[in-house]
């Protein structure tokens, strides 16, 4: 049987009345603007996109090149389907309406446009990560406030890695699905369907060296895996971390894990490390669907109601059981 093109299985999700027709185009385009920034990520040095661009975003990070240029190629896709009526994106300081107010539909976007940006330079997994939203009834020019719904309104969301190779996984709440990029033919192919995750694990993903930061919440638990066979867990414990949020969920959705990036002293003012609408909303929605959980150590991550576009939020997410013994740690304090 030949392989099922991302086309048809959305063509397939149409007839389910999982998504309607402008949905299955709005997620098209998103596919289309991937491979062009997949094909920007594989040429490497040779297409002169390494290194900084010599400008910053709204959280005072430096830009890449190919943060910029992967934040262009989404633009330019979507301002012009007639599906989205605004976007926002990490690299934007507030949300943009579609110029054309005839061309507007009934969708938002959100998106970072290349996640781990810090691996860019030494070859290591980057990613796209997006999130798609009703626009609010009624609302015709939307603003930064019509964005701020909380993750259980997203309808669609999912992640690209620009890894060994490209995958696009998605979801539109009826399971998680893997597509793989054909570079030949230059189309996504269905290569997972309906991915669970394992409900236990005995794999951890934290930056350790946030270690003395941590609230003692975070640091109970950690130590507890750390404590492997003879500790209270009782088992031992691996970690891995590639500091690509994108290659880490996937590692997580593959075999199983936890993936962590929990309050500490630096980032406790801002709320986390992560950001809420475009990365933990929409990696939260992919897991769940996966059968996993996601958590911010206190609350259901996707119940988290937004007040702004560019809030953060602490992130525990992966095997269910694991980010329930997790929240066990932190639920009380
Ligand atoms: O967007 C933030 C991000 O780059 C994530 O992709 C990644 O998980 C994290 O930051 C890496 O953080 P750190 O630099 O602390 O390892």
């Amino acid at each position: 049987m030949s392989p099922i093109s991302l086309t048809r299985h959305l063509i397939e999700e149409q007839h389910a009345g999982h998504i309607n027709a402008d949905l299955r185009l709005l997620i098209e385009v998103v596919a289309r603007a991937c491979k062009s920034i997949s094909i920007a990520v594989g040429k490497g040095a040779l297409g002169g996109v390494l290194g900084e661009a010599g400008t910053g975003n709204v959280q005072g990070e430096a830009q890449k090149k190919l943060d910029v240029l992967s934040n262009e190629i989404l633009l330019e896709a979507n301002a012009w389907g007639g599906h989205l009526a605004g976007l926002a994106s990490e690299e934007m300081d507030h949300s943009q309406a579609i110029p054309d107010a005839a061309r507007r539909g009934n969708y938002l976007l959100l998106f970072d446009p290349l996640d781990g940006s810090s691996n860019i330079d030494v070859n290591v997994s980057v990613g796209t990560i997006f999130s798609v939203l009703r626009c609010p009834e009624g609302v015709t020019e939307p603003r930064d406030e019509d964005f701020l719904q909380p993750g259980t309104a997203q309808v669609a969301a999912g992640y690209t890695v620009y890894g060994p190779s490209t995958l696009l996984v998605l979801t539109t709440g009826h399971g998680t699905h893997v597509f793989t990029l054909d570079r030949e033919i230059g189309s996504f192919l269905l290569t997972r369907r309906d991915v669970r995750i394992p409900a236990d694990t005995q794999e951890f993903a934290i930056n350790m060296s946030n270690q003395r930061h941590w609230e003692p919440a975070t640091q109970r638990y950690i130590a507890d895996l750390l404590a492997g066979k003879t500790g209270p867990r009782g088992k031992d414990f691996n970690m891995r971390w590639v500091a690509s949020m994108v290659a880490d969920v996937h590692r997580i959705l593959s075999r199983g894990g936890i993936f962590m990036y929990p309050l500490d002293a630096k980032c406790r003012e801002k709320g986390g490390r992560l950001r809420l609408m475009y990365e933990a909303n929409p990696m939260a929605f992919v897991v769940e669907q996966a059968g996993g959980a996601a958590s911010t150590g206190r609350q259901r991550l996707l119940e988290v109601q937004p007040t702004a576009l560019h809030q953060r939020v602490p992130v525990f997410l992966g095997s269910r059981n694991e980010v329930a013994a997790a929240v066990g740690y932190h639920a009380d304090g």
